[in-house]
Order: C-alpha cells, then sequence, then structure tokens
C-alpha cells in the first residue's frame, strides 16, 4: 500500500503541500481533483523524487518502506511510476533505448533487443501507436496527445505497483482519451495502486476511480466516490475551499 502522512513540502522558502495524506491500498484508484496551483503537480513529483522540494515533514511508505531518502531510479525499482504533465523531451536516446534500460534497471534484467520488442509489440498496437515512434528520440517532437499515450505505453511496459498519472488526458483528442482510459484499465489488477489527477471528470467516464479527492491548498479538504466528480462539474470548488 501507499501511505502518504502529513507531507509538508516547501520550495523556494514557499509552504505548497500542507499536512498532506492519503492511503492508497492495492486495487485502488483514488482520483485528485483540485483548483490550478493546489499541489497536485507538487505531490507527483514529490513522489517521484524531484531534489527541488523540500519535505519539511511527514512521511511517504511504498508497502511499508519509507521512500523519502531514496532516489527516483530507486523507488521505481520499489514499483512507483509517474507520468508527467509536462513529460520531458530527451534527444539523443530512442523511445527503444530508453524503454530498454529502464526495463532492465527497474527489474534487475538483462534483457536482448529481441525480448524487449516482444513485451512492447502487443502494448503498442493496444495504444495505437505506430511501430516508427519507437526509434524517434523519446518525446522528441511527439504531438501533446502522442506524448501522453506513449507515457501509458511506458506505464504498461514497465508494469509497475503504484502509477501516478498527472493530467495524462489534456490535451487527447476524445478517441485517445478512450485509448488511453482502455490502457489504464488494462494494467489495473488487484494489487496496483493509481493516482489519477484530472481536472476533467470526462476521464472519469473511462476509468471509474474507487475515490475521488479534492486538493486545495495544498492538502485534501473533500473525498467520496466517483458521483463527488460529477457534483464538481456542477457546483466548481468554491464551496470545498470554503469548508475548510
Ligand atoms: N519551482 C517552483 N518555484 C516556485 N513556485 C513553485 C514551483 N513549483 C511549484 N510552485 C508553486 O506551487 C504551487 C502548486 O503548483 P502545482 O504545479 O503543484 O499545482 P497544480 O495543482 O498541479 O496546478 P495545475 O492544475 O495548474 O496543474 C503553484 O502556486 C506554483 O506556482
Ligand atoms: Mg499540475
Amino acid at each position: 500500500m501507499l501511505e502518504i502522512k502529513e507531507l509538508t513540502v516547501t520550495v523556494e522558502g514557499k509552504t505548497i503541500l500542507k499536512g498532506f495524506s492519503l492511503i492508497v491500498l492495492p486495487g485502488e484508484i483514488h482520483a485528485i481533483m483540485g483548483p490550478n496551483g493546489a499541489g497536485k503537480s507538487t505531490l507527483a513529483k514529490v513522489l517521484a523524487g524531484h531534489p527541488f522540494y523540500e519535505v519539511v515533514k511527514g512521511s511517504i511508505k511504498l508497502n511499508g518502506i519509507e521512500i523519502l531518502e531514496l532516489d527516483p531510479e530507486e523507488r521505481a525499482k520499489l514499483g512507483l511510476f509517474m507520468s508527467f504533465q509536462y513529460p520531458l523531451e530527451i534527444r539523443g536516446i530512442s523511445n527503444f533505448e530508453f524503454l530498454k534500460h529502464s526495463y532492465s534497471a527497474i527489474h534487475n534484467v538483462k534483457i536482448c533487443e529481441e525480448e524487449m520488442r516482444e513485451i512492447i509489440h502487443p502494448i503498442l498496437e493496444k495504444m495505437k501507436i505506430k511501430e516508427s515512434f519507437l526509434e524517434r528520440d523519446l518525446n522528441d517532437g511527439f504531438s501533446g496527445g502522442e506524448k501522453k499515450r506513449n507515457e501509458i505505453l511506458q506505464m504498461l511496459v514497465l508494469n509497475p505497483k503504484c502509477a501516478v498519472l498527472d493530467e495524462t488526458d489534456s490535451g487527447l483528442d476524445i478517441d485517445a482519451l478512450r485509448i488511453v482510459g482502455e490502457g489504464v484499465n488494462h494494467f489495473m489488477s488487484k494489487d496496483k495502486m493509481i493516482i489519477l489527477i484530472t481536472h476533467y471528470q470526462r476521464l472519469l467516464n473511462h476509468i471509474r476511480p474507487h475515490f475521488v479527492h479534492v486538493m486545495v491548498d495544498g492538502r485534501i479538504v473533500e473525498s467520496g466516490g466517483p458521483e463527488l466528480a460529477l457534483q464538481l462539474e456542477e457546483r466548481g470548488y468554491e464551496a470545498c475551499s470554503k469548508s475548510e
């Protein structure tokens, strides 16, 4: 399970996360919604181990192991995967090389090119990504929607225990949204955990979360089931911030 307790995080002297707590059990999908600037991406980056953020209080345990002191690669080896709101473009390393390197590092195995292609192929088909994308530099020149689909491809190839998806739906056309939804549903099983950061309830038509949380000003102010996302669409976040 993923256990985030009383997480307080500052960046350049400004407190962004203010005692954020959340428990995600295996088999659960938790959606996090909330206004711009609430700290959702900061939470994702702190989970990934971004060095820029200072954790001043709290803990993050993955299956009982405190991960705050671990570097991003060690966290990935424990089964944590992150899909970023703005995926990085990396020139000089192909999408395929990136997947192969990450796969062997995370699973601590040597894998040859042929075996890696065998793993990737069915997933390419599922995600409706052309084979030629494997040979292109990582995310370089990919359209916004292509980057997001590529992130889900990475998730399916690397097969982590816990995935944090930051606005994976932003910029997706209607078909891509469905494909991403199917990819995430295919990944999900009784021992996986997902934190889904999103602004729109439309993604939740494809991926049904067990819980929806509203994050305002660095902490969760309201939690509920999938119906909460629909209510928020009607009433906005105003009432949530006032209920603090
Ligand atoms: N490196 C930084 N330096 C200064 N302020 C930062 C930095 N990173 C984040 N912040 C601030 O932290 C706050 C939270 O940002 P964050 O990106 O986590 O919000 P968010 O909830 O993901 O918003 P959005 O819905 O727009 O993606 C914002 O006010 C942002 O300006
Ligand atoms: Mg964000």
